[in-house]
């Protein structure tokens, strides 16, 4: 799974598109692009729209209201004996925020007759201070959990900042540590490192230079605000013809001088480390293929 797209699950409009739109998933928001009047009409159409969604389309997530509002247990309520791929829990603080929606999940499931832990979890790991210093936790906390991914614009706000990016429009030093720790707490858990959103969404160029650097360091998918970014994350976290066939020869470089821990390719020294890279990236190649 390389592209997740955010619907206001208030948009009709938008929810009608979500087919086309090419995006592996889509998650239909209930937090905060829903105003609090609409939350009760979001959750019907969150619901209606899981009951109707073909199987061939994207897979459905919904992103329920945070654990600290009087509206997360009824969002769960309204959608889960609809099979959602997965929930999305913004603002968590560690891996206890896991465990309590997974219980609550355990009981939902039982309730509606689906087998225990089909419903899983993701999360907006970094949108509090607190959160910071918990992304180590993640790791073991459910075997729901198969994604981590960041924000920066509410922690933002929470930090007190008066802006999140630089002059030249560069994530300033906290959120880039969010984004870090996000990496690493996602790979720790063993689950999807999921990179975050790109507000500005008029702007390809910058959009295009950010999911590159996401593929550089270890992202596997990115999030999508607007249909338009859909398309670019998808080309950009599949590994490209070019990427296979150098990863393909270094895999062979190996094969071909047996048992070593180190050989050269192109004048270059490469051991284990570039070994399990290449045959990473074989691998995501083959996953991507095969969705
Ligand atoms: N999903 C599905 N369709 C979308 C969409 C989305 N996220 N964003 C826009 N569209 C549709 C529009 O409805 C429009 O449809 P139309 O051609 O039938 O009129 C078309 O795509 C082009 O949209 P555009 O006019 O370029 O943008 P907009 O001004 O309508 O919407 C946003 C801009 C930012 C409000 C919108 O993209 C959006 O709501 N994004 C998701 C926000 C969100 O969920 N935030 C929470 C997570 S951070
Ligand atoms: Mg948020």
């Amino acid at each position: 799974m390389r592209s997740f797209l955010f619907i206001p699950a208030d948009s009709d409009k938008k929810l009608a598109k979500a087919g086309s739109t090419g995006a592996d998933a889509i998650i239909l928001d209930l937090e905060d692009s829903v105003a609090l009047s609409n939350k009760e009409a979001a959750r019907a159409n969150a619901r209606d729209y899981l009951k109707s969604a073909s199987a061939e389309g994207p897979r459905v997530c919904v992103r329920m209201n945070a654990l600290d509002t009087p509206f997360w247990e009824s969002d769960l309520q309204a959608v889960i004996a609809r099979r959602p791929f997965a929930i999305m829990i913004p603002k968590t603080i560690s891996g206890d925020c896991v465990k309590t929606v997974a219980a609550k999940l355990d009981l939902l499931e039982r309730e509606a007759g689906i087998e225990a832990g089909a419903t899983r979890l993701f999360c907006v790991a970094t949108e509090t201070a607190a959160s910071l210093f918990n992304l180590g936790t993640y790791a073991g906390s459910s075997a729901r959990l198969f994604a981590l991914t960041w924000g920066a614009e509410d922690l933002a706000t929470a930090l007190g900042a008066r802006s999140n990016k630089d002059e030249r429009g560069v994530y300033t030093e906290p959120y880039r540590l969010a984004r870090t720790l996000t990496l690493a707490g996602a790979v720790a858990a063993g689950v999807i490192p999921l990179d975050g959103v790109y507000k500005d969404f008029r702007d390809e160029a910058g959009f295009v230079a950010e999911a590159r650097e996401a593929v550089r360091d270890g992202f596997t998918a990115k999030m999508a605000i607007h249909p338009a970014q859909v398309p670019i994350i998808n080309r950009i976290f599949t590994p490209s013809e070019e990427d296979i066939a150098h990863a393909r020869s270094i895999v062979e470089a190996f094969a071909r001088a047996g048992d070593v821990g180190v050989v050269a390719v192109d004048g270059v020294m490469l051991d284990i480390p570039h070994l399990k890279q290449a045959q990473a990236l074989i691998a995501r190649a083959e996953a991507a293929r095969s969705l």
